[in-house]
């Protein structure tokens, strides 16, 4: 099956509008998953059923069930960094095992998770004491991408739940964040975590610098060192910073950056809602897991997302698309989204080095909604460019005593699918303006900006309440989706290269910028930039 067949059908079927097929009792059923405790419903897009057997198949043909094995099972599958692919693995249960060069890698996952488990409670409790006896009040995680965006999204997601020390992120290299974020802290009560895989980012290390050295002046060095805890694969690196070996935690190179939130980078985390929630969160993600091996087509949650992202980007040729989650505590999953979903799936080469055949992975952007309807939503209905819309809604929020304002906040988010798939013909808005008083020319001018064309995709993902263990649902729903994006388009998602040539720059750049080397040699626009900067 190729990506022709899915682009004919589509040519075929383009000028047909959506809520014609509604036409279909059984539509909203037919074109929905349940799966997990979840519903999602993409029957507002224009798939129908050869669309849908043609990517099934599409899917099907790439492999798709041999990559899964494959991924799970813990083979290689980042092929060009030659590493397995286990984020799986940190949320197997201890029944599972998984062979990665001939060991079982389950029982260290656990060991390291009991770790994490006994130094949360004990610092959650009182019992890890500051050097100078006192109790952590605060908890600063320095790390950047994948070591900041999972642990940063979730502690946000999960507030209601959060009954530890306070936690605080720190990522970018821009001494705003560090400056700004330990403004009001006390170095004495402050315990810094320091996230980073390869313990070498330079955005983290100086942060991470900076942070010790803040302490230092408080405390001195020595007690500084006890206030530090290193999340990192590099022990190397971890115990030339002077890191005790106790406060660290240690994982595989196995998990990638972006799929790291279920591990000790997610130590943050469990300090702030505690190892029992932690455990829902890594339970609610084994349940998708579960499901995602097993479930077939239509049934399969993380692949029809993935289809339907297929069909619109790489079939419709929508550009981008719009995550929108009408939940205020989801603020940051499109910013943990765009790395989860282009440092993945944004590359130009297969798995064999040759150029890709189709486009590869969309622009992911959005905000929550009801806010997003005050800005960007204008283009959205009425721009020349049409953007799938993924929207996303509990039944329940957490606050009983708001429930007029969640049912303000759902009726939103599903009128805003009806608008954009109903819109408003030019005769329903002359008439409206007829009603308004406008005659003759001024009244089909005005009614012009009141046309909305309409017919354009939504799906709807529909949670019962964002638990930790639905949470955890929800973001490895998205990893999945990812994996059979990938699978589909034949790319490794689980490299990354694409982030290194900038980062070679800036480090060449750097010493530029301090007058140490000349400007000499570089381009017109970047001499220019850096005598306006210097
Ligand atoms: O620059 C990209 C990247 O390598 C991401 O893939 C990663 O999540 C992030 O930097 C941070 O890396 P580390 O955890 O090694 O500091």
């Amino acid at each position: 099956m190729t990506f022709n067949s899915l682009a004919g059908h589509w040519a075929e079927v383009q000028a047909r509008r959506i809520s014609d097929l509604f036409e279909d009792p059984d539509r909203a059923d037919r074109f929905s998953t349940s799966a997990a405790e979840m519903l999602f419903d993409w029957s507002k897009t224009a798939l129908d059923d050869k669309a849908v057997d043609l990517l099934l198949a599409l899917a099907k043909d790439a492999g798709l069930e041999d990559r899964r094995e494959a991924m799970f099972s813990g083979e290689k599958i980042n092929e060009t960094e030659g590493r397995a692919v286990l984020h799986t693995a940190l949320r197997a249960s201890t029944a599972r095992k998984v062979f990665v060069d001939g060991e079982d890698v389950i029982p260290e996952v656990h060991k390291t998770l009991k770790r994490m488990r006994d130094f949360s409670s004990r610092l959650r409790s009182g019992q890890i004491r500051t050097p100078t006896g006192g109790r952590y009040t605060d908890v600063v995680n320095i790390g950047i991408g994948g070591s900041d965006l999972g642990p940063a999204m979730a502690v946000q997601a999960l507030a209601p739940y959060h009954d530890g020390p306070k936690v605080h992120f720190v990522s970018n290299v821009d001494g705003a964040h560090i400056h700004d974020t330990l403004k009001g802290l006390n170095p004495a009560n402050t315990l810094v975590i320091v996230a980073s895989k390869t313990f070498t980012t330079i955005e983290t290390m100086t942060n991470a610098k900076f942070a010790r050295d803040w302490i230092a002046r408080e405390v001195g060095e020595e007690a500084a060192g006890h206030q530090l805890v290193a999340l990192s694969s590099n022990e190397e690196k971890t115990t030339e910073w002077g890191v005790s070996p106790e406060r660290v935690f240690g994982f595989e190179d196995w998990v990638g950056g972006r799929y790291s939130m279920w591990g000790p980078i997610g130590l943050s985390l469990m300090i702030a809602i505690g190892a029992n929630r932690f455990d829902e969160m890594l339970d609610g993600a084994r349940a998708m897991d579960t499901h995602f091996r097993s479930a077939k087509g239509r049934e399969n949650l993380p692949l029809m997302l993935a289809l339907v992202g297929i069909w619109h980007h790489q079939i419709c040729g929508y550009a981008t698309r719009a995550v929108l989650p009408y939940e205020q505590r989801l603020a940051r999953l499109p910013a943990y989204l765009q790395q989860l979903e282009m440092e993945s799936n944004g590359k130009r080469v297969g798995m064999d080095g040759a150029a890709l055949e189709t486009v590869s992975g969309p622009v992911v952007w959005g905000e929550p909604g009801t806010n997003g309807q005050h800005a960007f939503y204008q283009l959205i209905h009425q721009g020349t460019a049409i953007v799938p819309c993924e929207f996303m809604v509990a039944k329940e929020g957490h606050e009983p005593d708001l429930a007029h304002q969640h049912r303000l906040l759902v009726a939103n988010c599903l009128a805003q699918s009806q608008a954009l798939m109903l819109g408003r013909s030019m005769e329903e808005a002359e008439a409206r303006m007829a009603a308004a008083g406008f005659e003759g020319e001024e009244r089909t001018r005005q009614a012009a900006h009141c046309v909305f064309p309409g017919n354009r995709p939504s799906t709807t993902l529909v949670y019962p309440k964002l638990t930790p263990r639905i949470f955890g649902q929800i973001v490895a729903l998205y990893e999945h989706r990812v994996f059979v994006e990938g699978v589909v388009l034949g790319i490794n998602s689980y490299d990354q290269w694409g982030v290194e040539l900038g980062k070679e720059l800036a480090v060449a750049l750097e010493p530029v910028m301090a007058g140490d080397v000349s400007v000499d040699g570089l381009d017109g626009s970047t001499q220019q930039l850096v005598k306006h900067l210097t």
